[in-house]
């Protein structure tokens, strides 16, 4: 798979050209993010679709410039949301009619430790992003969101009309940015949905596009890296939690489902009224630590040594999403509800790539 150019950076006193005009005469959507690792499965399905023009708009920060790929009806612009006048370049380049929004930090315990971080790159970068999207008149916004907003929620399965109240900086930068879009839908008539994930998990088909964060924090990869050679055991991060094994159990959602509900959501912007929505992703069911490594052990056919450990601060016990308001909002139709597809797709996209996108 060949990759797009990357136009220079935005940094200095003269600002790259702006890549070339679409040839094609479709709506444009800007993928905020588009390099890393959601977004880049979004970005990866909306192309499939071909029915829309892409502009990747990414500070390549923690994303990749090789998850972005050459495409006629794509185009890369290196920039940050957080900057008015990479925003403006962008927006004054293409007409822009949909802005999906990914660019975030979401790694929960440095939030912890660096809260303004979190603010400042996902609350700051959200503020300037809405006042381009109002200075351009851009009316749809897809929004990442996280079941981080809802912290240690009660009763399971999680509905979206559950309080929310994060346990972590994270969880309470995404929600400041989900109540941020709310008033600006209703002050400037956008229309938005944010869609709230539970754990993302699997990659492309392709096997060209996976999962790469520095550091790994997540289980699945962190999994994979035993019988990739890269790790002796996997953890088990608290094993006295009142579920069954007394492990924590989560509700891990294949990303190709993610970014299908994506797309449904461009659909039902375009034709809704102005307003704001919050939407979960899972699939309601949940499976527990135990669950995903013995899983992972059947995937790759390998012992896949585990430890138990301590808990890690922080960690809800459950997380499990009713998700049917996609469902019935979006007509979203996952068709990925298995766990052994999930571990699979990654395991095929770490095994070829153990180190990545690194060359
Ligand atoms: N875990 C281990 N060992 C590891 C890594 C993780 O036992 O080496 C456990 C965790 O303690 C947790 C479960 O595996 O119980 C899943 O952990 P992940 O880090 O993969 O995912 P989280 O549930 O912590 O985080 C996800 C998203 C976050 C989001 C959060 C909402 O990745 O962005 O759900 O709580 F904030």
């Amino acid at each position: 798979m060949t990759r797009a150019q990357e136009s220079p950076s935005p940094s200095g006193d003269v600002s790259p050209p702006p890549p070339p005009p679409f040839t094609q005469d479709m709506p444009v959507v800007m993928v905020a993010g588009g390099a890393g690792y959601i977004g880049s499965h979004v970005v990866e399905h909306l192309l499939s679709l071909g029915v829309y023009n892409v502009v990747v708009f990414d500070n390549l920060s923690t994303g990749h410039s090789d998850a972005v790929p050459s495409h006629p009806n794509l185009r890369f612009v290196q920039g940050d949301v957080r900057s008015d006048s990479d925003l403006d370049r962008v927006m004054e380049a293409y007409p822009v009619e949909y802005v999906m929004h990914f660019c975030a930090l979401s790694l929960v315990g440095e939030s912890v430790s660096q809260p303004l971080k979190y603010y400042d790159n996902n609350v700051v970068g959200t503020l300037r992003l809405l006042e381009a999207m109002v200075r351009h008149s851009v009316p749809h916004l897809v929004f990442s969101s996280t079941a981080a907003v809802y912290g240690q929620a009660q009763p399971e399965p999680i509905r979206e009309d559950t309080p929310t109240i994060p346990l972590n900086p994270y969880g309470g930068s995404k929600l400041a940015c989900e109540q941020m879009i709310r008033w600006t839908c209703e002050a400037h008539g956008l229309k938005a949905v944010a869609l709230r994930y539970f754990n993302a998990a699997g990659a492309s088909a392709t096997g060209d596009i996976g999962e790469d964060h520095h550091p790994e924090t997540h289980l699945i990869p962190l999994i994979l890296q035993v019988p990739n050679g890269k790790r002796d055991n996997i953890k088990v991060f608290g094993t006295d939690y009142p579920t069954e094994d007394g492990t924590c159990v989560r509700d891990y959602i294949h990303v190709s489902d993610l970014a299908s509900a994506h797309a449904l959501a461009l659909g039902h912007l375009a034709q809704t009224q102005p307003g704001f929505n919050a939407m979960n992703l899972g699939y309601g069911r949940g499976f527990s630590v135990r669950d995903v490594i013995d899983h992972a052990r059947s995937v790759t056919g390998e012992a896949i040594a585990a430890v138990d450990a301590p808990r890690r601060p922080g960690d809800p016990p459950t997380l499990v999403a009713e998700a049917g308001r996609a469902r019935e909002v979006l007509q979203w139709v996952p068709e990925n509800d298995n766990l052994d597809s999930i571990i699979g797709s990654a395991w095929k996209w770490h095994e070829s790539h153990p180190d990545g996108f690194k060359k």
